[in-house]
């Protein structure tokens, strides 16, 4: 079965068409990039794809079903988290956030185990109880790798994990992803192409509509700072 499967899918936000006759699909356990220039309507289809957003036209199934249907079964990090930095959250309290999505409305002692094993996945168990602003950007995307974990999901959703790390952290988050292709299936919006290059399966670029490509051919173009197929230009 397929894990996405996405049909001649519009979308806009009023006046602005974002996303037009996009037609893609994921294997299960296929490990994808999607790129793309800033504002090309990357975020907008992930969260079409986690059932936020609604269609104008057009359809998506994941895993044979639709994405509300299934949410628990994806996980999310988001381009953005918001925190309050004055307000001390906890690693604990932001990976337990992970867990809401079951549809519990207290924790029980089966989450606490969950976010505990999770960050175990992701190295970062001995932060449980620190405070989320303490650490640094590429532990803070590695806690936020675990929130999304903590559902044990089939799906895993990145939007560009590795913004704003270091190359070290950088790394890290890319051998950590490499672990966890072998579980689940992954889509993530990076802009860093040579290194999405070295690991993974196949990469999309959207810019309003999907173009596939093979990877030769995206490294060409990265190189010359294009965004279009060949055949375009
Ligand atoms: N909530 C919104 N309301 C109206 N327009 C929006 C909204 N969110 C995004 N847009 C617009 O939709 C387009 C696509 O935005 P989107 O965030 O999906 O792009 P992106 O590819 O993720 O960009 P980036 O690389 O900067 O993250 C942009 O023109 C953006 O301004
Ligand atoms: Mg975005």
């Amino acid at each position: 079965m397929l894990a996405i499967d996405v049909t001649e899918l519009f979308f806009s936000y009023s006046e602005t068409s974002v996303l037009e006759d996009v037609s893609f699909s994921v294997e299960e356990k296929e490990f994808v990039a999607i790129f793309g220039p800033n504002g090309g309507g990357k975020t907008t289809l992930l969260q079409l794809l986690m059932g936020f957003l609604k269609p104008a036209r057009g359809k998506i199934h994941l895993f044979g079903k639709a994405p509300k249907l299934i949410r628990q079964c994806i996980g999310w990090v988001p381009q953005n988290f918001h925190f309050d930095r004055h307000f001390p959250i906890s690693v604990q309290e932001v990976v337990l956030g992970g867990r809401l999505s079951l549809g519990g409305w207290r924790y029980t002692s089966a989450d606490r185990k969950a976010v505990k094993a999770s960050l175990e996945r992701v190295g970062m168990e001995k932060t449980l109880h620190a405070p989320f602003a303490s650490l640094s950007g590429g532990q803070q995307q590695r806690v936020l790798i675990a929130r999304a974990l903590v559902s044990n999901p089939s799906l895993l959703l990145l939007d560009e994990p590795t913004s704003g790390v270091d190359h070290v952290a950088e790394k890290e988050i890319y051998a950590l992803l490499g672990e966890l292709r072998k579980e689940m299936t992954i889509l993530m919006v990076t802009h860093d192409l040579n290194r999405a290059v070295e690991s993974v399966d196949r990469l999309i670029c959207v810019q309003k509509s999907v173009t596939q490509m093979p990877k030769e051919k995206v490294c060409e173009h990265f190189a010359l700072g294009l965004y279009h197929s060949k055949e375009t230009t």
